[in-house]
């Protein structure tokens, strides 16, 4: 997709990713439209990439509801929509507490399938568009102190996978982007919880992951939106975990070859 003048909705764009995320889209003549919870900071944001700010708390599913017709209301038809905000709840699982899971499932999981599910019908009338998850690698690979961060990002992986099956033929592209570890608030955050950041610390002594800039992750991801591939995965040297993972999905796919997408 040619991305001048298109709009992108990007959640969680006040900080980290998708801060960097923002300015790599408005880089390409896009027209951002930025969601987080700090006003301040999305304001002065937009104010500099030339886009619109719409603070929202996504963990709380009554500003989730109706929020891209609001946006659209105010900005105008969205094209591309970037599902980035998120937390981690890095910690010891038994001291977590049940609202803390249902917030984190609510801005990991939830808040990204109802803005897809949002999106969807004013793409196909409009015929084109494209949805971007942010996933991790702890989607897939168990770390200490994760497991419920890694439950949530396993559930959004597969839901972006299963949407795809749902979207075969249709003019909506889809993005899953499963990243290893990259240096923002979030990281270090993670890494304050010593087992986790002694796992992500075993993983790099091992040659296995590495950091990756948050800018080389916007420019990945915008140039997958540009291209229509269905993948960005950094470090490349975790590519192959991912691989590994995808591997019953891609074979489905081809297993169900002519099956109908969608009963009429
Ligand atoms: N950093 C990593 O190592 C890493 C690795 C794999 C995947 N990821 C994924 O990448 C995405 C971005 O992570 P990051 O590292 O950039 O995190 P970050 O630096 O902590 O930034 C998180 C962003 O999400 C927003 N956010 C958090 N809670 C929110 C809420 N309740 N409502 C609305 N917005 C909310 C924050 O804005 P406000 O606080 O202003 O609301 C901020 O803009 C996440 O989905 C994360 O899981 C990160």
């Amino acid at each position: 997709m040619e991305l001048r003048g298109r709009r992108v909705l990007i959640t969680g764009a006040s900080r980290g990713i998708g801060e960097a995320l923002a300015e790599a889209f408005a880089a390409q003549g896009a027209q951002v439209a930025l969601v987080a919870r700090s006003a301040d900071a999305l304001e002065r944001l937009a104010g500099r990439l030339g886009g619109t700010a719409h603070p929202a708390d996504l963990a709380d599913p009554t500003a989730v509801a109706g929020l891209l017709a609001r946006v659209e209301a105010e900005a105008g038809p969205v094209d591309v929509v970037v599902n980035n905000a998120g937390y981690h709840e890095a910690g010891w699982f038994p001291d977590q507490d049940d609202l803390l899971d249902a917030a984190t499932f609510q801005l990991n999981v939830l808040t990204p399938l109802s803005l897809c599910r949002q999106a969807v019908p004013g793409m196909l009338r409009r015929g084109g568009g494209h949805l971007v998850n942010i996933s991790s690698m702890a989607g897939f690979v168990p770390f200490p102190g994760l497991a419920v961060y890694g439950a949530t990002k396993a559930a959004l992986s597969q839901f972006t996978a299963g949407l795809r099956a749902d979207l075969r033929g249709l003019p909506v592209g889809t993005t899953l982007v499963e990243i290893g570890p990259v240096p923002t608030d979030m990281l270090s955050e993670i890494n304050d919880y010593r087992p986790a950041g002694d796992a992500f610390g075993r993983m790099a002594r091992l040659q296995l992951s590495v950091d990756a800039p948050r800018e080389l992750v916007a420019d990945e991801t915008v140039a997958a939106v540009r291209r229509g591939t269905r993948h960005v995965r950094l470090p490349r040297r975790g590519a192959p975990f991912a691989m590994v993972v995808e591997a019953p999905r891609r074979l489905t796919e081809v297993l169900l070859t002519g099956v109908r997408h969608r009963q009429d």
